[in-house]
């Protein structure tokens, strides 16, 4: 029976709250605070049990350590924006409350997301007492957990991985992004970089491209190389490991569309004079595209993210692939969401469902795959989120 104080109301959080309220036996109470009060409100209506809302800015830290004080929460859920991160993690501490979060801090001003800001917060979370876990999403989050299982019980060293996001769904818009379009633009148009023997490779962003055909007949998507934040953590993380690599599909459709938006200056973070105002065109182009909570009724077709992970086991390289798929049209059925959101939010919900069970404790900060990664396996079967293993590679990259 616990108390958690989830921040922010887009499409990620409606799946949290969701999973949260239907297991009132760990989630007994919930807080839903954000930004905007109405977004809290839309998700609560949507809900079997009532659940608490509030309006919080989680860049004021005095007003959120009055709501932590008021509510009295074990855990904040941050599902909010990276930007909010390190001011949730500083309410945290001066309220003595665990935090969990599924997307690491990035500055506002610089496309530049990376663990160390979050991981200076250690000695301050460990003198405390308290646990903050980082990155308990699908990538970063399962991801991480898929190399510790196959790490775990199938491998005696990991040398090789590559993890690979495809999302085969069609939501019929020219181009949409299917989570925080400013996150998503910023995150694609970054240079690629990948980690190798303890030093990262860069390359121009998406100009490392291969095709393969997914399993379960999932299509064969054009997947490209591009710099995720869980690779600096890995690499810090499994003691071995000689490199690892992110891959991610993108539409012709999506990648034309984004190419000209860049020539134009489109998704510029920077501020440019407009009619006497300032204006961040990235934020004025989010406020024209769909907003990503909305694409869950229209989107069809399936996910398949995992990871290729080769190893060795009794002295012999071996190669395993472990992955899941998740249908979007399943996902809207049961939570209102479509698969992105159901695939970070069902993560960040068993995260939160651990520390409050005691199964994953812990004083300072720690990253998902520092953590055991059984119960975690456990729990993505029986919520929703169920695995599978191949022996063998499935792609040559
Ligand atoms: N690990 C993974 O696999 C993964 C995958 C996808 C996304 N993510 C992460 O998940 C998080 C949520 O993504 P999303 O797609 O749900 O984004 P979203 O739909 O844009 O929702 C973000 C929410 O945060 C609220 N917010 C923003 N600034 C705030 C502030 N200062 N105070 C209070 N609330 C604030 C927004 O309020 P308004 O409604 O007022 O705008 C909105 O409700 C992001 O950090 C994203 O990077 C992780």
């Amino acid at each position: 029976m616990s108390k958690v104080l989830i921040i922010g109301a887009g499409g990620v959080s409606g799946v949290v709250v969701h999973k949260c309220a239907a297991l009132p036996e760990v989630f007994s109470d919930i807080l839903l605070a954000s930004r905007t009060k109405s977004k809290c409100d839309a998700i609560a209506a949507q809900l079997d049990r009532p659940i608490q809302t509030a309006q919080v800015d989680a860049d004021n830290v005095p007003e959120l350590v009055a709501l932590i004080q008021s509510f009295g929460p074990e855990l904040v859920i941050n599902v909010a924006l990276p930007y909010q991160d390190l001011h949730i993690m500083d309410a945290c501490l001066e309220t003595g409350t665990a935090y969990l979060d599924t997307a690491n801090y990035e500055p506002p001003d610089t496309a530049r997301f990376e663990y160390k800001w979050q991981w200076e917060y250690h000695d301050r979370f460990k003198q405390a007492g308290i646990m903050a876990l980082l990155g308990s999403g699908f990538d970063p989050g399962v991801t991480s957990v898929f190399c510790t299982y196959i790490q775990k019980h199938y491998l005696d060293e990991i040398h090789f991985i590559d993890i690979i996001d495809v999302n085969a769904g069609d939501h019929g818009y020219p181009f949409a992004t299917n989570f925080n379009p400013e996150i998503n633009i910023r995150e694609v148009t970054a240079k690629g970089r990948y980690w190798e023997n303890g030093s990262w490779i860069e390359t121009e962003p998406l100009s490392v491209k291969r095709s393969f055909d997914v399993p379960e007949n999932i299509g064969t998507p054009n997947i490209y190389l591009m710099y995720h934040e869980e690779l600096e953590s890995l690499g810090k993380h499994i003691p071995g490991l000689k490199r690892a690599r992110f891959w991610m599909s993108f539409g012709d459709s999506y990648l034309k569309h984004l190419e000209v938006l860049g020539n134009v200056g489109m998704t510029r973070i920077d501020e440019v004079e407009f009619n006497g105002q300032k204006i961040i065109p990235l934020q004025f182009l989010k406020a024209l595209l769909p907003d990503p909570a909305s694409l869950g009724p229209r989107t069809k077709g399936k996910t398949w993210i995992g990871c290729q992970i080769t190893g060795l086991k009794d002295g012999v390289e071996k190669t395993f692939v472990i992955y899941n798929t998740c249908d979007h049209q399943a996902c809207y059925a049961e939570v209102q969401s479509q698969a992105i959101s159901y695939t970070t939010g069902v993560p960040a919900f068993i995260g939160a469902k651990l520390l409050l069970e005691k199964k994953w404790t812990g004083n300072g900060v720690f990253n998902i795959e520092q953590v055991d990664p059984d119960p975690f396996m456990d729990d993505l079967n029986a919520y929703g989120l169920p695995w599978k293993i191949i022996d063998g590679p499935v792609v040559q990259l």
